[in-house]
C-alpha cells in the first residue's frame, strides 16, 4: 500500500542532498569539531560552512547564530535566558507547547495575547500591555496547526524597547523570511522542518544580543550552548538552507493546490467538515513573501474541522487506508487530546478534538489530495 504523507508540519520529507551529505558525517571519519587536530578541523570548518549557508537563507550574519539540537532547546535557552522570577512576558495564545514549558521553569507573570475565532491577533494589543517589567513578548511568525502567518513586525513596532523572540520554525522554508526585516531580536528555527535530519536547530540574536546560556560547561558557539555538535545534523542543516529557493519554489506550487482542497472541504458542507478561519484562502503572492505587517496563510496547511468524526478516530481510519496526518497534539499515553490552539479560537473542547490537520510537502502531488477527498467523503 502506498503511504501518502500529509504530516509535513510535524517533520518534512528528507532532502536527498541534505541527507546524503549528513549521511557522510555519520559514517566517519571520527571528528570532534573542538578538537585541534585535521579532522577537527575538517569538522569545525563544515559546521561554519552551515551556518554560513543558513545565515545567508535568513538574511542575517552568521556570527549571531548558535547551533541548538532543535527549535525546543532554543525556545528554552532562550525564554529560561532572558527572563527572570516576576518578570513580565507576553505570549501569543498559539504558541507552541515548548513556549509553556520552558515559561512553566521560570516563575514569570505570564499575559496571554488573545486570538480571535479565525486565529488572528491584533497587533496594538502588545503595545498596550507592555509594561516596566516587561521583558520580553513571543509571537510566532507561522502557526504549527492552522497555518496563520503573524505580522511579527507590526507587532514588533509596537513593543518599543522590549524584546521580541519569533517562533519562525513553521515559516522558515514555507515563506521567505528574513529575520533582520521582522523586527524580531531573537529568532529560533529547526532543521527538521526543511527536509535537513532531525536534531539541529539554531537561535539567532540579533546584534548578538545576551542571553544566558542553558548549557553551560564548554567553550562551544562562543560559551552560548555548550555540548559536542551534532555534526551530521548540522551539515543536513546547511545543506537545506542552502537549496532553500528551490524548496520556496515548491511550496508556492503547493498554492494552488492548498485552495483545490480548501474547495472541496467547502462542498461537504459544514455538517460534515469545514476549514477552520474565514480568510484561509492562500489568495495572493504577498502570502508567500510576507511583508510580516498583516496576517497571512501557509501555501502547505489546512486545518480541518469534522463535526461529527472524533479526531483519533477519523486519523486511525485513514491510517489504515494508507494516509498520514495528525490532529490536536498527542499526550504521553498517545491518545489525542483536545488541540489547544482550536481553543484558543473560542471552540469547545469538544470541537477541538476534531481537527484534522492537512500539511504538504515538496513531494505532495495532485492524485493525493484527490485520494485524501475520496477517502474523507467516505468516512465523515
Ligand atoms: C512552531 C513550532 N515551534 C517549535 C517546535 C519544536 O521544534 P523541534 O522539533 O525542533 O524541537 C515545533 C515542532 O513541532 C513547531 O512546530
Amino acid at each position: 500500500m502506498k503511504v501518502i504523507y500529509l504530516d509535513e508540519n510535524a517533520t518534512a520529507t528528507p532532502s536527498r542532498v541534505a541527507s546524503e551529505m549528513a549521511s557522510e558525517w555519520l559514517r566517519g571519519p571520527a571528528a570532534n569539531a573542538s578538537s585541534v587536530h585535521s579532522r577537527g578541523r575538517r569538522a569545525r570548518g563544515a559546521i561554519e560552512e552551515s551556518r554560513r549557508h543558513i545565515a545567508a537563507s535568513l538574511g542575517v550574519s552568521s556570527r549571531h547564530l548558535t547551533f541548538t539540537s532543535g527549535a525546543t532547546e532554543a525556545l528554552h535557552t532562550l525564554i529560561g535566558g532572558v527572563l527572570s522570577s516576576g518578570d513580565h512576558v507576553l505570549v501569543s495564545a498559539v504558541e507552541h507547547p515548548a513556549v509553556w514549558g520552558a515559561l512553566e521553569g521560570v516563575g514569570a507573570e505570564v499575559e496571554v495575547i488573545p486570538v480571535d475565532a479565525e486565529g488572528r491577533v491584533n497587533p496594538t494589543h502588545f503595545g498596550e500591555r507592555c509594561r516596566e517589567s516587561t521583558k520580553l513578548a513571543i509571537m510566532m511568525a507561522a502557526q504549527n496547526e492552522i497555518g496563520t502567518i503573524y505580522p511579527v513586525r507590526a507587532i514588533a513596532s509596537q513593543l518599543g524597547q522590549v524584546p521580541l523572540l519569533v517562533d519562525a520554525v513553521q515559516a522558515y522554508g514555507k515563506v521567505k523570511i528574513n529575520l533582520e526585516e521582522t523586527g524580531a531580536t531573537f529568532a529560533v528555527i529547526s532543521g527538521h522542518k526543511i527536509g535537513a535530519p532531525q536534531g539541529a536547530g539554531v537561535i539567532w540574536a540579533r546584534g548578538g544580543a545576551p542571553f544566558q546560556p542553558l548549557l553551560r560547561g564548554g567553550a562551544q558557539e562562543r560559551g552560548r550552548r555548550a555540548g559536542t555538535e551534532n555534526v551530521a545534523a548540522i551539515v543536513g542543516l546547511g545543506v537545506a538552507a542552502k537549496h532553500l529557493e528551490s524548496r520556496l519554489a515548491k511550496m508556492k506550487a503547493l498554492r494552488p493546490l492548498r485552495e483545490e482542497l480548501r474547495g472541496m472541504i467547502k462542498q461537504f458542507g459544514a455538517q460534515r467538515a469545514w476549514a477552520l478561519g474565514a480568510f484561509t484562502a492562500v489568495s495572493s503572492e504577498s502570502d508567500l513573501t510576507p511583508s510580516w505587517l498583516v496576517h497571512g496563510q501557509l501555501p502547505n496547511t489546512l486545518a480541518v474541522l469534522t463535526p461529527q468524526q472524533p479526531g483519533d478516530l477519523l486519523l486511525q481510519r485513514l491510517d489504515l487506508a494508507g494516509f498520514c496526518l495528525s490532529s490536536g497534539s498527542a499526550c504521553s499515553s498517545g491518545a489525542l487530546e483536545p488541540s489547544p490552539v482550536v481553543r484558543a479560537l473560542g471552540r469547545s473542547e469538544d470541537e477541538s478534538s476534531k481537527l484534522l490537520r492537512v500539511s504538504m510537502g515538496v513531494e505532495t502531488d495532485p492524485s493525493d489530495i484527490e485520494q485524501l477527498i475520496a477517502h474523507l467523503d467516505e468516512l465523515i
